[in-house]
C-alpha cells in the first residue's frame, strides 16, 4: 500500500452507522467514511430512493453499503436500528447521529406537539441510539459516536425554539455519554451553521443566517464531512462540540 493509500484508508475496516444518509449532510458523511476505508450502513426513514442513490455512489468506490430503515421518532425503532446495522455490518465502530427535523415554529403557532416531535426525532433518538450503540461498543472494546447538533443549540433561533432546544439537548447528551462511556468510547458533536437551505424556509432566511456568519457565505456538506473525519482522527478529543459555522457562534 502506498503512503497515499495508507493515509486515505485511515478508517479501514471500521463499521459505521449514519442516520439520515439519504441526502445532503448525511450522504456527504457516509461517502467520506467510505472514501477513507470504512463501511457505512445507510439509514433512511422515508427516502429509500435517496439511500439507494447514496449506496450507488459508495459502490463506485468498491464498498457495499447496507441500507437500514427506522422511524427515529419511535425509541424502540432507534434501538432495533442499532441491532440491524450491527448485524448487517458484522459489528459497529462508529455512529453518526445525523437525522433530524427542522420545522419553523413561530411563537403564535408553536404547540406542545412541536416540542415533543423535535425532542423525539432530534434528541431522544440520539439518546436511544447512543445508549444501545455505546453499550455494544463498550463490550467490543471501543468506538466513536458523533452527533450532529446545530449553532442554534447555543444561540436559539426564535422561530425555531423546539428545534433549538432539541439541539441543546444533543450537546448535553454528547457530554453525558462521553462521560458514561469513557474511556472506551468517545462521543463528540458537530454544530453546523448555515450549510444548505432547508425546505420551508422563508424567503431571505438563509441569506440572513449567512449574514450572521463571519465568513459571509454558506458552508458545504464537505465542511461537515471534514469535521467528522477530524473528530475520528483526533483521538484525544472527547465530549467536545465543534462549531463548523463560519464563525457564527462568536459573531
Ligand atoms: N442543513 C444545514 O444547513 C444544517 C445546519 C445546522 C444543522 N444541521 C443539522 O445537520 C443534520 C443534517 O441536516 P440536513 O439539512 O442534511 O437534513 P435534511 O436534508 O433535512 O435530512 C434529514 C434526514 O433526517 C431523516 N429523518 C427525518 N425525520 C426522521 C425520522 N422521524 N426518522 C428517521 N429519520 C428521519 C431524513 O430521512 P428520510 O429523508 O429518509 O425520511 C433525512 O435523511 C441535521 O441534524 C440538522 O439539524 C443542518
Amino acid at each position: 500500500m502506498s503512503q497515499n493509500e495508507a493515509t486515505t484508508a485511515f478508517l479501514g475496516r471500521r463499521k459505521a452507522l449514519v442516520t439520515g444518509a439519504s441526502r445532503r449532510l448525511g450522504r456527504a458523511m457516509a461517502i467520506a467514511l467510505a472514501r477513507h476505508g470504512a463501511t457505512p450502513a445507510l439509514h433512511f426513514r422515508g427516502d429509500e430512493a435517496g439511500a439507494v442513490d447514496t449506496a450507488a455512489l459508495i459502490a463506485e468506490m468498491g464498498t457495499v453499503a447496507p441500507i437500514v430503515s427506522a422511524d427515529l421518532s419511535d425509541a424502540a425503532q432507534c434501538t432495533s436500528l442499532v441491532g440491524a446495522a450491527h448485524d448487517a455490518l458484522g459489528g459497529l465502530d462508529i455512529v453518526i447521529n445525523n437525522a433530524a427535523i427542522f420545522e419553523r415554529t413561530p411563537l403564535d403557532e408553536m404547540t406542545a406537539q412541536h416540542f415533543d416531535r423535535h425532542m423525539a426525532v432530534n434528541a431522544r433518538s440520539v439518546y436511544a441510539v447512543s445508549l444501545e450503540a455505546g453499550k455494544r461498543m463498550r463490550s467490543s472494546g471501543g468506538g466513536d459516536i458523533i452527533n450532529i447538533a446545530c449553532a442554534s443549540a447555543a444561540r436559539p433561533y426564535p422561530a425555531y425554539i423546539p428545534y433549538s432546544a432539541s439541539k441543546a439537548a444533543v450537546v448535553n447528551l454528547t457530554q453525558g455519554f462521553a462521560k458514561a462511556l469513557a474511556p472506551t468510547v468517545r462521543v463528540n458533536a458537530i454544530a453546523p451553521g448555515p450549510i444548505l437551505p432547508a425546505a420551508g424556509e422563508l424567503e431571505g432566511q438563509g441569506e440572513r443566517a449567512v449574514e450572521h456568519t463571519l465568513l459571509k457565505r454558506w458552508g458545504d456538506p464537505e465542511d461537515i464531512a471534514e469535521a467528522m473525519l477530524f473528530l475520528l482522527r483526533a483521538t484525544y478529543v472527547n465530549g467536545f462540540t465543534l462549531a463548523v459555522d463560519g464563525g457564527r457562534s462568536i459573531a
